[in-house]
């Protein structure tokens, strides 16, 4: 099977979404006693670290719950440098050969933004954003990302696309694995942001790739959807700090 058969393969539209969350809810957790890779070999303790990268670590977590209220301008800047360009050509995250496939597009559902209302480029050179179109309704949103239609409604949704042609014109097939490396590194940089900020979010992984990235204005020839991350202000009812 080549990379693009896999990709067809594990695709999603709103149309197969259903059969995905029946499977799910059909799938029973069957965990094992022993860890078949633990050794037999004594465990030699090593230096428990305790300094702000640490601290970072245990903020992070899913939070699939929002309060209320635009996303404020400095919290949407903060979450979104975390795809900025560091220097010219470097980013948070590391990427094959410095082609920095992963482009990223920020659903702006509510936030103290001129483009807030709107589905939008982010541009990690200058780190501004650029408008494409009006974004949907949560409800509707909802369905393309593969939320549940009454979860409470985030203020962003960061959607990175993975722009890897040039990835497979130097790596051939191995690219394909390059991209959702890269594409998980970014993933986990927007992350440790959003923790950061004392912001929640979760990924998800049952959006409906080729509506969403219709939505972003995106031909399926010309990305590949790889991740979704829902964000936005913490519910006081949620308890995360
Ligand atoms: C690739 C991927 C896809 C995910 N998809 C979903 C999803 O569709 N819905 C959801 O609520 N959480 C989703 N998650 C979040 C996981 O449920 C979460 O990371 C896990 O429960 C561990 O919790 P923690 O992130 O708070 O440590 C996804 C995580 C990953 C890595």
């Amino acid at each position: 099977m080549s990379f693009d058969e896999f990709w067809t393969e594990s695709g999603l539209s709103t149309l197969t979404q259903r059969a995905f969350a029946e499977r799910l809810g059909e799938y029973r957790d069957a965990p094992s006693p022993l860890d078949p890779f633990v050794l037999p070999s004594p465990p030699i303790a090593l230096h428990r670290p305790k300094n702000a990268l640490t601290k970072l670590f245990a903020k992070r977590r899913s939070e699939r719950g929002f309060g209320t209220g635009p996303l404020r301008a400095r919290d949407l800047g903060a979450v979104l440098a975390a795809l900025a360009e560091t220097a010219p050509g470097r980013r948070s995250y590391p990427s094959a050969g410095g082609l920095t496939a992963v482009r990223a597009y920020p659903i702006l559902l509510d936030a103290d933004h001129a483009l807030s209302g709107r589905i939008t480029r982010y541009d990690p050179r200058t780190h501004a954003l650029q408008d494409i179109a009006p974004c949907p309704e949560w409800t509707g949103l909802a369905a393309l990302v593969g939320a549940a239609p009454d979860s409470p409604a985030p203020q962003l949704v960061v959607v990175l696309v993975l722009a890897d042609i040039e990835l497979f014109a130097k790596y051939g097939p191995r690219a394909g694995r390059f991209g959702l490396v890269e594409a998980g590194a970014a993933a986990q940089s927007l992350a440790l942001a959003v923790a950061d900020r004392g912001l929640g979010g979760y990924l998800l992984g049952g959006a409906a790739d080729r509506e969403l990235l219709a939505a972003l204005g995106l031909a399926p020839e010309q990305a590949r959807l790889a991740v979704t991350f829902a964000c936005g202000r913490t519910s006081p009812d949620v308890g995360v700090r």
